[in-house]
């Protein structure tokens, strides 16, 4: 397994963005799969500050959403396409027409999703939720899934109300599946903090299975878990 444990939150912060810019300046035209929730958002504003100084840039480039509640209004502040709106795309100089989000209502939403994805992704990025789940595949998810809508586990409908202005908590979803995520050529598992570090300690060290889901990322030869020193200090 690929591990970078950095010594502080800052330090993560600026080693996974300096690596980020490194790949889109080596492949302009990088094609990314990209987490909402609290986690990427201090990298989300490195990246906006480094593009706003002319480091790098995002032009070329596409990205993906991993995944989208259902059943909250287009305008709610806890959908991850407006998520990712608010803390990335709108400091960034990607193409509109270069970010492709998830509308669960859509019909043929899967179909037409895993169309768009095509052959894959060059890059993923994900946290990790409490119960190991990478993006909305939830413990048990099968690994050749590809996009489709899924129910919520307890623990992610309890911690969507943090994204949330109201009690009105999401129960299902539509998510890139395992197949894509354990597809893309590089994948990037992000965690900071303490509370993420038992399962950081459980996907990197217990058995490899979908009760774990983020556990398959270490038969990904191009995967790496990237921590800060609290969300790993049990590793
Ligand atoms: P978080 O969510 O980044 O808000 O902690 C991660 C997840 O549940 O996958």
């Amino acid at each position: 397994m690929n591990l970078f444990k950095f010594d502080s939150e800052s330090s993560w912060v600026d080693g996974v963005a300096g690596l980020w810019r490194d790949r889109l300046r080596s492949n302009p035209k990088l094609r990314m799969c990209l987490p909402s929730g609290h986690t990427p958002n201090p990298i989300f504003a490195a990246m906006g500050k480094a593009v706003a100084a002319g480091q790098v840039s995002f032009k070329q480039a596409e990205i993906f959403a991993l995944d989208e509640f259902g059943g909250l209004a287009p305008d709610d502040e806890g959908l991850c396409a407006n998520m990712l709106q608010r803390y990335l795309l709108k400091d960034i100089d990607l193409a509109p027409k270069n970010f492709h989000r998830i509308d669960p209502d859509a019909k043929n939403v899967a179909a037409e999703y895993d169309r768009i994805i095509g052959d894959g992704f060059d890059l993923t990025l994900l946290g990790i939720g409490l119960n190991g789940h990478l993006g909305m595949n939830e413990p048990g998810s099968p690994i050749d899934g590809t996009t489709r809508r899924v129910e919520l586990h307890p623990t992610t409908v309890a911690s969507s109300a943090k994204y949330l202005t109201h009690k009105n908590l999401p129960t299902w979803g539509v998510a890139v599946g395992l197949k894509h995520l354990l597809g893309s050529k590089e994948v990037w598992l992000l965690a900071n903090g303490q509370k993420k570090a038992e399962i950081i300690q459980r996907a990197a060290k217990g058995p490899i299975g979908p009760d774990v889901p983020a556990s398959l990322l270490r038969n990904h030869p191009n995967a790496f878990f990237m921590v800060d020193a609290e969300a790993g200090a049990l590793l």
